[in-house]
């Protein structure tokens, strides 16, 4: 079949590198794409968060399959509009999306469901968001309603610094996204992601994983995308994530079936976990940057079989073959990154490296020059490996960033450190 994936970050090149493996891929076209893409597939411009641009160019390169992975294009509605013009596609309607696009909507279904999370209250207006936190009392955490980047979310140790997040989100800092503020009871635990694909009704989990969002080791630093990820997570164990499918994720998926916008795609669930019990964090509509990576390490050229069976509702009868094993990811970044960096800086090294079912090095941020690599984003690197242990990938991950040369990098040296 013909596919196509939309994206151009780690998240991307690794679906495509699992999907390309997989022989039910006869032609990969990946939009826009990066430089890693573009040696396994081929690389083509978009405008990726318009619908009907998406739709002329399933029709014009026969598309059979689309994957979308970053979130603008699933809250734009693309995912609706291939699906109306008789696509299949791997991602959740724009209603769907929901479920990431608005804190206060995740609140609802969690309500509605009965799954647990943080309590919390919904505002439109400051006086009112400040008047509960002075009730409330610190820690407490301070959300804009909408998608911000990641960025919209402060956990406040003290009153005065959730006041001034509230100041900070009506004064507009967050655009339209802080137009409504959710506040929340600070969870206490150790956090960790789980990612289950549904296909409306059935769920079919695929992974566990845990990030690590400071810049900086020992998780200091300002909060990023990502700087590395491993999976599994060792803190999901098998019980805590029955009791999250029963309690949390497959009440979800019913009630939004039962409101006539089921969910089919991959839903990112975070968790807060803490004497047995995980608790909601929030809920993303897509595969986490870099969790995916770790994911598709792991699950390989399956992962296209569960995708597939994902959208064409089959997922009651579809499986992983897990093998017991570890990944583990670390994002070279450019020096700057998440503040200014400096751009289009060359990395040499790359095509000595060998890689193979064991050890990947996606790209985020790059793109090419003639024969020259050059970075740029911010996030630009993804260096992955898979071992017996998590040690043992953590290593072999290690020991392949020393045979990158690019000076303009940085990366965290502690990736794993929490499940080591
Ligand atoms: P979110 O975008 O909702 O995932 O929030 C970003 C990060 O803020 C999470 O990954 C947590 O580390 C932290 N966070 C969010 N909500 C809470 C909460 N209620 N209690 C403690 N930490 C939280
Ligand atoms: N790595 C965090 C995210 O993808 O949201």
């Amino acid at each position: 079949m013909n596919i196509l994936i939309l994206g151009s970050g780690g998240r991307e090149h690794a679906l495509a590198w699992a999907v390309k493996q997989n022989p039910k891929c006869d032609t990969l076209i990946c939009a826009p794409g990066n430089a890693g893409m573009a040696q396994i597939a081929t690389c083509m411009p978009l405008d990726i968060n318009n619908g009907p641009t998406v739709v002329s160019f399933c029709a014009e390169h026969n598309i059979d399959f689309c994957i979308i992975g970053p979130e603008a294009p699933l809250a734009a509605g693309v995912a609706d509009d291939l699906r109306a013009a008789g696509i299949l596609t791997f991602g959740p309607s724009a209603q769907a999306a929901r479920l990431e696009a608005s804190k206060a909507f995740t609140k609802e279904i969690c309500d509605a469901s009965g799954a647990p999370t943080a309590a919390y209250a919904h505002f439109t207006d400051s006086k009112a968001a400040k008047a509960y936190i002075t009730e409330q009392g610190a820690p407490i955490v301070v959300k804009a309603d909408g998608l911000a980047a990641g960025k919209g979310v402060i956990v406040a140790m003290t009153v005065n610094e959730a006041l001034a997040a509230v100041d900070d989100m009506f004064d507009g800092s967050f655009g339209d996204a802080g137009a409504e503020v959710v506040i929340e009871e600070f969870m206490d635990g150790e956090e960790a992601s789980f990612f289950i694909l549904s296909d409306g009704t059935s769920i079919l989990p695929i992974g566990t994983a845990q990030d690590h969002k400071r810049a900086f080791d020992g998780d200091e630093g300002p909060n990023t995308g990502g700087m590395g990820a491993y999976s599994p997570a060792p803190v999901l164990t098998p019980e805590i994530q029955q009791i999250a499918l029963d309690q949390i994720v497959q009440p979800t998926i019913d009630e939004m079936a039962k409101r006539g916008t089921p969910y089919e795609g991959v839903l990112y669930a975070g968790f807060m976990i803490k004497d047995g019990h995980p608790r909601l964090v929030e809920y993303n509509a897509r595969f986490g940057d870099p969790e995916c990576q770790v994911l598709m390490m792991r699950l390989g050229a399956q992962a296209l079989d569960a995708l597939l069976a994902c959208a064409q509702h089959r997922l009651a009868d579809a499986k992983i073959n897990w093998a017991d094993d570890h990944a583990l990811t670390v994002v070279l970044a450019a020096k700057g990154y998440p503040g200014s960096y400096q751009k289009n800086t060359e990395i040499k090294g790359l095509d000595a490296i060998s890689q193979n079912s064991k050890a990947q090095v996606f790209h985020a941020g790059t793109s090419s020059d003639g024969d020259k690599t050059l970075a740029t984003g911010g996030r630009v690197l993804n260096v992955t490996a898979r071992g017996d242990t998590l040690a043992e990938a953590q290593n072999a991950a290690y020991a392949l960033i020393d045979q990158i040369n690019w000076p303009e990098r940085f990366h965290r040296k502690d990736i794993g450190w929490r499940a080591l």
